[in-house]
């Protein structure tokens, strides 16, 4: 309840500045125009604020001494994912102003400031935070709603990728469901049935990879008494058991183009046929199809039919590879720690290094990596608190440093490749050569001139690595030791 006595707050902002002056001043024309101020005069201040306080705005001055603005807007993002953020730049900082808008901050004010422009700076990110808090409370009554919710993840692929899936889940479309191995192309095909009207009937799953292409048959179709040797009385198919419901079929493309013809006949017609039996059923099923292949390239190469991929291909949903979202990774571990938690009579917590340390991987495997890496480390783990050292990652899927081309090594990556009229992309060879070259050059300042552990880390021996970095032009660094 609120009255003319109690003004409802506008808002919370923290001000951080680490001049005396500067910071009271600001603080005071805020306070005046009814916001709720908090004041910290350093970023480990200003932390220690956010952890404690919700915040809707951070105002901070760029430099400061000893964590300057960008950092603090970085760790400040880390622990409240939600704040908005202004920085307070000096005149002529334009470049900084650029990068911390880059790293997520709402806006840039330059010092020294009119009254007028904070407030009017300082309204509009507020604005944000509301629109967005709404955003945000819609999306989770959207998912709780709708089945949603067993999909974790709320980066903006995700997101993308269940605002699409919601809408086509409405319809009748058959879907198919594009992703790595990994990605949670079932899980999407679930969320599907889930929200569709068809939700209260089942879903029916078929993995057509796993069984031989006959089985395949007639489990799909089933058969009639008699069918074969040993059909001693007639079965129902998958198709029929998922009448009204929803036929889940996953590796789609690992079918031989006789099973695809039938399948395709069945979908035309929307009838099935037992194997033996001269008539047709008429069925009502809804088809999700899933596959970890490149289907366009099956097609184009004659191991798909076409005229089958278009006939799946009504809708397609791409499930994008984890590497492509590892904001997805934090949320995911503690998703799949929790689970194993539950299971076992230890609470294990992830360390934040843990969590870095798992966003420098790339996810060969995608969230199905992820899950085995977090219930391997909850089974084995000594601690309590899950450490970097309790996440093993294989060597081939570590993200390397970006680094710029010129300190790799290479030509700057716009500069002409050839001199060529039609020059196109660069050849493989090429590609490979580069990436040689670049992992080469940055395990090489890792190691600086110990050229064993070089050789070590990239999985080759000291011959080899000698031999390649001879062929790419690679001078060993003064005093190497092999
Ligand atoms: N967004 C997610 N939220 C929670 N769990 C997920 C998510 N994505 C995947 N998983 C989990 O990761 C594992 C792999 O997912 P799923 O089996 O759906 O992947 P897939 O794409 O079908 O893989 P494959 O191609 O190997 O069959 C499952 O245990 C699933 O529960
Ligand atoms: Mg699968």
């Amino acid at each position: 309840m609120t009255d003319a006595t109690t003004p409802v707050p506008r808002g919370r902002i923290l001000v951080v500045d680490d001049q005396r002056n500067m910071r009271a001043t600001t603080a005071l024309l805020l306070k005046q125009a009814g916001y709720d101020i908090f004041e910290a005069a350093t970023g480990e201040e200003a932390l220690g604020v956010l952890g404690k306080e919700r915040v809707d705005l951070l105002l901070t001055d760029l430099k400061m001494e000893p964590m300057d603005g960008l950092t603090l807007l970085r760790r400040a993002l880390e622990v409240a994912p939600r704040l908005q953020v202004i920085m307070m730049t000096a005149f002529g900082s334009i470049e900084s102003a650029v990068e911390a808008m880059r790293l997520g901050a709402y806006d840039y004010i330059t010092k020294p400031f009119k009254e007028g422009e904070v407030l009017y700076r300082v309204e509009r990110a507020l604005e944000r935070s509301k629109l967005q808090a709404a955003v945000d409370s819609f999306a989770t009554d959207f998912a709780e709603r709708h089945g949603l919710s067993a999909l974790v993840g709320r980066s903006p692929a995700m997101r993308e990728l269940t605002t699409r899936l919601v809408r086509v889940a409405q319809s009748d479309a058959t879907v198919l469901i594009q992703g790595e191995s990994g990605t949670g192309k079932e899980l999407v095909a679930r969320a599907l049935h889930a929200h569709s009207r068809r939700n209260k009937q089942p879903f029916v799953p078929v993995n057509c990879a796993a069984i031989s292409e006959t089985l395949l048959e007639t489990e799909l179709f089933g058969h009639a008494k008699g069918a074969f040797t040993g059909a001693v009385r007639a079965r129902r198919g998958l198709f029929e058991e998922a009448d009204n419901g929803t036929l889940f079929i996953d590796e789609v493309t690992e079918t031989s183009p006789t099973f695809q013809s039938k399948l395709l006949r069945t979908l035309q017609d929307g009838e099935v046929r037992r194997v033996g039996e001269s008539t047709s059923l008429r069925v009502d099923v809804r088809i999700a199809a899933a596959t970890n292949r490149d289907i366009e390239l099956e097609v184009k190469e004659k191991r798909f039919r076409q005229d089958l991929y278009y006939r799946l291909n009504v809708v397609m949903l791409r499930v994008p590879p984890l590497r492509e979202r590892l904001e997805d990774v934090p949320a995911l571990a503690q998703h799949f720690l929790d689970r194993a938690n539950a299971r076992s009579p230890r609470t294990r917590r992830l360390s934040e290094s843990a969590v870095e340390h798992l966003m420098t991987y790339r996810f060969p495997g995608n969230v199905r990596e992820l899950e085995n890496l977090v219930e391997q480390a909850a089974a084995l783990a000594e601690g309590d608190e899950l450490l970097p050292e309790d996440f093993p990652l294989r060597p081939q899927g570590r993200v390397l440093p970006a680094t710029t081309p010129e300190a790799a090594g290479l030509p700057p990556s716009d500069a002409p490749r050839s001199t060529g009229a039609e020059a196109t992309g660069p050849t493989l060879a090429e590609v490979v050569e580069d990436a040689e070259r670049r992992a080469i050059v940055q395990a090489l300042e890792r190691h600086g001139v110990d050229l064993a552990s070089v050789a070590d880390e990239l999985g080759v021996s000291s011959t080899t690595l000698w031999r390649k970095m001879k062929r790419l032009n690679l001078r060993p660094p003064a005093g190497a030791r092999e």
